[in-house]
């Protein structure tokens, strides 16, 4: 398919996880449309088999390459340590595929750490992506993970996490000096987990690495777009479910009114 710096990124997650990577993306490469496509109605993925993060997100996916999006961002760490491969088996080479993990763990921010935390889903968790990967490219890194499955459907549903909540979870980790927001939904917690910590654990940029490495690809690939008149595209976020409130309602605070919303559910195969 023929895709130009004109033509949108194609950015997925099973919510408003990928939200705040989105406004990344607009706040570093301004010139970029992008169609974003949020799972609610198949949310959360935390607790789903591979099996049906495969099938689903590859759905998204073709979903996205239909649009003739020049780019698929990943924007879930759950889709991305099930279904990376499966997504690249079917659309590399047809399309540029990024993801929140591998830009994170290649980057020089575990040089210096020596015991980090991951907190994410039970799926990412389960599929002990992180761990296979970090420990390939860092010996000297001690790793602790755990799953904590209340939090991204709270989030989602936009209830407020109790300090207790948070506490509970984090108890698990004592003495690290990093802690890695392993699921996209909690970056919209940075705030409180940083509080809880009194700035004193490291917690690593993950919107700016990810979008840094989406932006130097493109950039290679001569599909950064660099007219503004692009500028004039209203973005396009679908949901799989009727358009929930909080989504709505976070969409237009991060991108503002003029922007899409949309419905779209998938037909059962
Ligand atoms: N935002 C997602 C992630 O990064 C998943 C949240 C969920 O659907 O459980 O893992």
């Amino acid at each position: 398919m023929k895709v130009s710096p004109l033509s949108p990124i194609g950015i997925f997650d099973s919510g408003i996880g990928g939200l705040l990577i989105a406004k990344e993306i607009k706040m570093r490469m301004p010139n970029e449309n992008f169609i974003y496509f949020g799972d609610t109605g198949n949310m959360p993925y935390g607790d789903k088999s591979k099996e049906f993060i495969i099938e689903n997100s590859m759905k998204i996916a073709s979903f996205l390459y239909k649009k003739k999006c020049k780019a698929l961002v990943i924007a879930c760490n759950s889709m991305t340590s099930n279904s990376l491969n499966a997504i690249h088996q079917k659309f590399h080479r047809k399309i540029l595929i990024f993801n929140v993990i591998d830009p994170i763990v290649k980057n020089q921010v575990f040089l210096s750490s020596k015991r980090i935390g991951i907190i994410a889903t039970p799926s990412t968790i389960r599929s002990n992506f992180y761990i296979k990967k970090i420990k390939k490219y860092y010996h000297h890194l001690d790793v602790v993970q755990i799953s904590t499955p209340l939090l991204a459907p709270m989030i989602e549903k936009g209830l407020k996490i109790k300090k207790n909540v948070i506490k509970n979870y984090l108890n698990h980790f004592k003495s690290i000096d990093t802690l890695l927001l392993a699921c996209t939904h909690y970056l919209f917690l940075k705030q409180e987990i940083d509080k809880f910590y009194h700035g004193k654990v490291h917690l690593i940029n993950i919107q700016k690495i990810v979008v840094q490495e989406i932006k130097k690809k493109l950039d290679e690939e001569k599909l950064l777009c660099i007219h503004p008149n692009c500028n004039s595209k209203y973005p396009i976020f679908y949901t799989s479910s009727s358009i929930p409130t909080f989504f709505e309602k976070k969409v237009k605070i991060l991108f503002g009114r003029k922007v899409f919303i949309k419905t779209h559910v998938f037909n059962s195969s």
